[in-house]
């Protein structure tokens, strides 16, 4: 009895005990545009949405493959041990772009598998453009997790799908 009680606890205490997760594991995506907007910069501070003072990128920039033949975008962060209990996700888009980021889609998974192969946390399915600050529930054990658009936008010219994330933070136990 007292031992059922014990593992309850220490379940609890971990689920609880809530962490940034990203020092354990390494972040990847589809196509980076240039050497400064590389994966990592999504895990790394400010915790903002500014993409740059001078010419110091803090966002990652996917290379954007336009039309005619479009690509589905990804950012992904892969945990170093066998999977870990994601309780919530904070993501800080590139300020301006909340066009681009329409239609995301954001899971955790336990296998890498492109389109996604998992829980999906979150749909943006709303009309009109996101917040560019979102705070994703998940509550989820996984391996991965994965930000994902399929949904290209119409600026200048028509262009295929872009992820540009400022920061990301993965909290858990
Ligand atoms: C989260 O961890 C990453 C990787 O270690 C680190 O660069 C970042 O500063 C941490 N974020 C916070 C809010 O502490
Ligand atoms: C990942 O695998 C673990 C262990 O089998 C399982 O509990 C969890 O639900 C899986 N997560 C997803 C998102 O499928
Ligand atoms: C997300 O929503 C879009 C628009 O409603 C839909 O086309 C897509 O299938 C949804 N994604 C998933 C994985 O359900
Ligand atoms: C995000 O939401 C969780 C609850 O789901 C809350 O505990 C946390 O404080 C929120 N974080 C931020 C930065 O808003």
């Amino acid at each position: 009895m007292l031992f059922v009680l014990l593992i309850h606890t220490t379940v609890l205490l971990t689920i609880t005990a809530q962490k940034n997760l990203t020092s354990s594991g390494q972040a990847s995506q589809t196509g980076t545009l240039n050497a400064n907007t590389n994966a990592i910069n999504a895990i790394k501070p400010p915790i903002s949405n500014t993409f740059q003072t001078g010419s110091t990128i803090y966002c990652t920039h996917t290379f954007g493959y336009d039309d005619p033949n479009p690509l589905p975008a990804w950012w992904m962060f892969e945990f170093s041990f066998e999977s870990a209990y994601i309780t919530d996700i904070q993501i800080y888009y590139r300020e301006g772009q909340a066009i681009r980021m329409d239609g995301f889609e954001l899971y955790v998974t336990n296998t890498s598998t492109i389109p996604p192969v998992g829980y999906l946390c979150y749909n943006d399915t709303d009309d009109g453009f996101p917040n560019i600050f979102q705070n994703i529930s998940c509550n989820q054990l996984g391996k991965y997790v994965i930000y994902y658009d399929t949904k290209g936008s119409v600026e200048s010219r028509n262009l295929g799908p872009i992820v540009e994330l400022c920061y990301v933070a993965i909290n858990g136990g």
